[in-house]
């Protein structure tokens, strides 16, 4: 069986070879956590970016858009919290002089132990077979409760000591989990302690406290700065949302597992903005909701589950994350936050600007309550792709790896290959390129022999190859390729766009 770790490897040096990612920078040796979309890469994540705003925007007709800009005012960053509280807490290895992220050491350590489980579990599976009653074995093997048992004592543990901001403690349980330093293997540490993550820099040309501007660490102020804006100019009435898509800058410590973790990466946030007193019932339809979308993309419904956040961010009365099963285990890829009049009422009292709604129902004015769903697009990249790269052995003995990214979403719909490169056939393809590009983004291969190209194809994803051969110039028909189970089938020119259309899903 291929290890985890080793699919991950295969996947990063696959983005590389196919043009989904690069490492930034790369002549001079990369900058950490910073990487760059290729020609496949930036198709792939428009296509995502498009998904998450028509269902979004398009879909809700009580959600508008917007594009702010990333720098603002900065007091923003004071009155939202970010300046005084959006820090991890770090901790270093004296041996090795590595800088890690003390919460994160923990959660790993708690993700061991349940990849131990999950191994006994996948034991057992094999073992009884259909019979297989996994909730109950869960609760009777002994190593396995045992295993859970410890999960949970670290896990509450660790949510008390986060969120009473106890960095002696923090030191003191990872001691006592006996959790060494990857690098250098010692248990030699450092106190913990606090860091803010916000890049600055200066604005304007003089260098003083004032020119001092943050790169925004979330979109979700410039919507929060914008509401009542969007609220009268938009002639909105609560409950109503607003959508943005845009970068967000962190300076993550962590910098590893690839575009999961980067220290310039992409937000879609909405906030959606009701009466006080009804956030509860709206947090539990947006959790649903953004389930739902998910699962609606056809990636497989067992690798994403929901997770009530043990530690809350500074903001938040309750949240909730959406984590896919990546080859590292169970992480976020979305969340759903209450951020109650928090940021609303923090703006209001800094800005000395009314922000409240009048509620022209019931004649009051009050500051309205924010649900928010936040999604990072580039780990729902890293999920689309880890959820379609697979390694096949055709029934021939032969191998292919193939991405079965969701048609929707695959950066090529469409390939034209004419079989053979004269008789007339790149020609009678080019005639039928130039038509299928106007509704979809197509590709046009001739090199090669038919079967490597199908390859090529294969391992970027694309949907569906239209082959050009002898039998199209008698009677105007070509064959359909399916990349999933290769399937051929003879179509008609004419009924090329309709039929991909058809199958894509749009
Ligand atoms: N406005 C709320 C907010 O920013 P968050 O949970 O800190 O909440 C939301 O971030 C989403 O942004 C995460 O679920 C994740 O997908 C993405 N994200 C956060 N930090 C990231 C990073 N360093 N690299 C890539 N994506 C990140």
């Amino acid at each position: 069986m291929v290890k985890n770790e080793d699919v991950f490897k295969k996947i990063i040096s696959h983005c590389k070879e196919y043009g989904f990612v690069y490492p930034s920078s790369e002549i001079y040796d990369g900058l950490a956590a910073v990487y760059d979309y290729g020609p496949n890469g930036v198709e792939l994540k428009n296509n995502i970016r498009d998904y998450w705003w028509r269902s979004m925007v398009q879909q809700h007709e009580n959600i508008v858009g917007l594009d702010a800009a990333i720098f603002m005012h900065p007091t923003v960053w004071k009155a939202s919290g970010h300046v005084d509280a959006f820090k991890d807490p770090l901790i270093d290895n004296k041996d090795s002089k590595k800088r890690y992220r003390a919460d994160i050491l923990i959660e790993d350590h708690i993700t061991k132990l349940e990849e131990k489980t999950n191994k006994e579990i996948e034991k057992a599976k094999k073992r009884f077979g259909d019979k297989f009653d996994e909730k109950m074995f869960r609760e009777t093997n002994p190593k396995v409760a045992e295993t859970q048992k410890k999960i949970d004592d670290i896990a509450k543990r660790f949510a008390d000591l986060i969120n009473n901001t106890d960095l002696a403690g923090l030191r003191l349980l990872i001691e006592e989990l006996q959790i060494a330093c990857p690098v250098s293997g010692s248990r030699n540490w450092t106190d913990v302690r606090q860091f803010n993550m916000m890049f600055s820099t200066q604005m304007g040309s003089l260098i003083d406290e004032a020119s001092s501007v943050f790169l925004r660490p979330e979109t979700a102020q410039g919507i929060f700065l914008n509401y009542i804006n969007v609220q009268k100019t938009s002639r909105k009435k609560l409950p109503f949302g607003i959508a943005q898509i845009g970068k967000a800058f962190r300076n993550e410590i962590v910098a590893r597992q690839f575009i999961f973790r980067m220290r310039e990466f992409e937000q879609m946030e909405m906030e959606f903005f009701v009466k006080p007193g009804e956030e509860a019932d709206w947090y539990e339809y947006w959790k649903d909701q953004r389930m739902k979308w998910h699962l609606a993309l056809g990636i497989h419904a067992e690798k994403f589950r929901l997770h009530d956040h043990d530690k809350l961010a500074h903001y938040a009365k309750a949240g909730a994350d959406i984590e896919y099963k990546f080859p590292f285990g169970f992480k976020e890829v979305e969340g759903i936050h209450s951020r109650t009049d928090f940021d609303l009422s923090a703006h209001q009292k800094f800005s000395g600007k009314k922000l409240q709604y009048y509620d022209p129902d019931t004649k009051e004015s009050y500051v309205p309550y924010v649900v928010e769903t936040s999604i990072g697009l580039d780990r729902m990249f890293l999920a689309i792709l880890a959820n379609s790269y697979e390694e096949e052995t055709l029934d021939d003995g032969s191998k292919r790896v193939v991405l079965r990214i969701p048609p929707l979403v695959a950066p090529v719909k469409v390939t034209i290959l004419p079989l053979v490169k004269k008789d007339g056939l790149p020609e009678k393809a080019r005639k039928i390129m130039d038509n299928v590009k106007n509704y979809f983004m197509c590709q046009y291969d001739e090199k090669d022999a038919i079967g490597r190209r199908y390859r090529r194809q294969d391992a970027i994803g694309t949907p569906y190859c239209i082959t050009i051969d002898h039998q199209t110039l008698k009677d105007n028909t070509v064959t359909i390729r399916e990349r999933d189970s290769m399937k051929q089938d003879r179509i008609d020119i004419e009924k090329i766009s309709g039929i991909v259309r058809e199958k894509i899903g749009r």
